[in-house]
C-alpha cells in the first residue's frame, strides 16, 4: 500500500514540475485594444508612431522605439495573422556618428516603409528632428534597404519642397503612385506631395489638403473613395478625430465628421491615430491604428487597434476591448 502512495505522490510531483516548465502559451487570437502587446521573446511591443506593410505573405510593423522619453530608431515585427508580432530587431538604429542627423538627441518619429517594385528597395520615410533643437526642424527622413527588415541605409533629410514636415504618412495607390501625407506651417497645414519613381524624394506635385490646424495623418480608398483621418494638435494628450474624404488625393477635401463611436470616443478613445491598414484577402476590410501615448514612460504607450465599419457607407471606428478576424465575416 505504502509503495502505490509513495508512487502516485512521484507521479504528482513529477506532473507538476512537467507543468511547471512547461512554456506558457504566447500566442494569442484576438486584438485587446489598450492592454499591454507582447512579442515573442514575451518582451512589451515597443513599435509606437508606426505603420505596416504587407510584403510576400508577412505583415510588417515598423515604429519607434521608446525609453522612458528617448527616442531610440525604428524598430520592426513580423507577423502572418496581425495578433502574434515577432521580434525583428531594429529597422534603422540611430548613429553612433555625432555628427550625422540621426544621432542621439534627435528624434525619429511616425516611421512609414513601403516597397519599390521597379528599383526593388524599400523605402522608409519618418519625421526628423534633429539633436538638441527639439521639434524646430521639422524634416522628413529618408532611409533605404535591400531586405524589408532592413537594415536601412539612411539616406538624408529635407522640406518637401521647402515646407515643414513633421506627423506623416505614406500612401501608394492603386498605379504604384506614392504620396507623402504631412503637417506642414506648424501644424496648420496639412499637405500633400507626389514621390519620385524612385519613392526616394518629393516632387513639385505638392498640394494643400486643408488649414485646420491636423496632424497624424493616416488614409486609405475604398470604392474610389480616399478617407483621411486625423487628429488636433495637442502634443501627446489625446483630442478628437476627424474625417475627410475625396475622390482625388489633391482634393478638394470634405470634412464629414468624426468616426469614433463608444465611450471616449470624442478623445479617439485616449488615442492618436498613426496608420490604416487593409486586411489581406478581406473584402473591405481596413484596420485603425492608433498610439494611447503615455508620455511619463513613452516604451509603454499602448496600441489601439480597431476594425473600421461602414454604417450608411460612411466610415465608422467603435471601441471594443476585444475582438478577432470574425468581425469581417460579419
Ligand atoms: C504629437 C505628435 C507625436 C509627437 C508628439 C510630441 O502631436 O503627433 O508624433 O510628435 O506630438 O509631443
Amino acid at each position: 500500500m505504502k509503495i502505490i502512495q509513495l508512487a502516485t505522490a512521484a507521479l504528482i510531483l513529477w506532473v507538476n514540475v512537467c507543468l511547471a516548465q512547461a512554456p506558457e502559451p504566447k500566442s494569442t487570437a484576438s486584438f485587446k485594444p489598450g492592454e499591454r502587446w507582447y512579442d515573442n521573446k514575451g518582451e512589451l511591443i515597443n513599435a509606437h508612431g508606426g505603420g505596416l506593410l504587407f510584403d510576400k505573405g508577412m505583415y510588417y510593423w515598423f515604429g519607434e522605439k521608446r525609453g522612458q522619453s528617448a527616442s531610440q530608431g525604428i524598430s520592426v515585427y513580423s507577423s502572418t495573422d496581425l495578433h502574434n508580432w515577432k521580434a525583428e530587431g531594429m529597422a534603422l538604429e540611430k548613429s553612433a556618428d555625432p555628427q550625422s542627423e540621426i544621432a542621439v538627441g534627435g528624434l525619429m518619429e511616425r516611421p512609414k516603409v513601403i516597397y519599390n517594385p521597379k528599383t526593388k528597395k524599400y523605402v522608409m520615410w519618418f519625421h526628423l528632428e534633429l539633436p538638441r533643437q527639439g521639434y524646430k526642424a521639422a524634416r522628413a527622413g529618408v532611409a533605404v534597404s535591400d531586405k524589408v527588415t532592413g537594415p536601412y541605409t539612411y539616406l538624408n533629410s529635407f522640406r518637401p519642397n521647402g515646407h515643414m514636415s513633421r506627423d506623416m504618412t505614406l500612401y501608394v495607390d492603386d498605379d504604384g503612385s506614392a504620396y507623402h501625407i504631412y503637417s506642414a506651417r506648424e501644424n496648420y497645414d496639412l499637405r500633400i506631395t507626389k514621390l519620385t519613381d524612385d519613392y526616394l524624394s518629393a516632387t513639385t506635385q505638392d498640394t494643400l489638403m486643408f488649414s485646420n490646424h491636423r496632424e497624424a495623418p493616416a488614409v486609405f480608398k475604398k470604392d474610389k473613395q480616399y478617407y483621411l483621418i486625423t487628429s488636433g494638435c495637442t502634443g501627446w494628450a489625446p483630442n478628437q478625430a476627424s474625417l475627410h474624404v475625396a475622390t482625388s488625393l489633391f482634393g478638394p477635401w470634405k470634412l464629414i465628421g468624426d468616426p469614433m463611436k463608444g465611450p471616449m470616443a470624442d478623445k479617439t478613445f485616449d488615442g492618436q491615430s498613426t496608420y490604416i491598414q487593409p486586411v489581406q484577402g478581406k473584402k473591405d476590410a481596413f484596420i485603425f491604428m492608433a498610439d494611447r501615448w503615455n508620455p511619463k514612460d513613452l516604451k509603454d504607450s499602448r496600441y489601439l487597434w480597431l476594425p473600421i465599419k461602414f454604417e450608411n457607407a460612411q466610415p465608422v471606428i467603435e471601441w471594443m476591448d476585444e475582438w478577432d478576424s470574425t468581425v469581417w465575416a460579419k
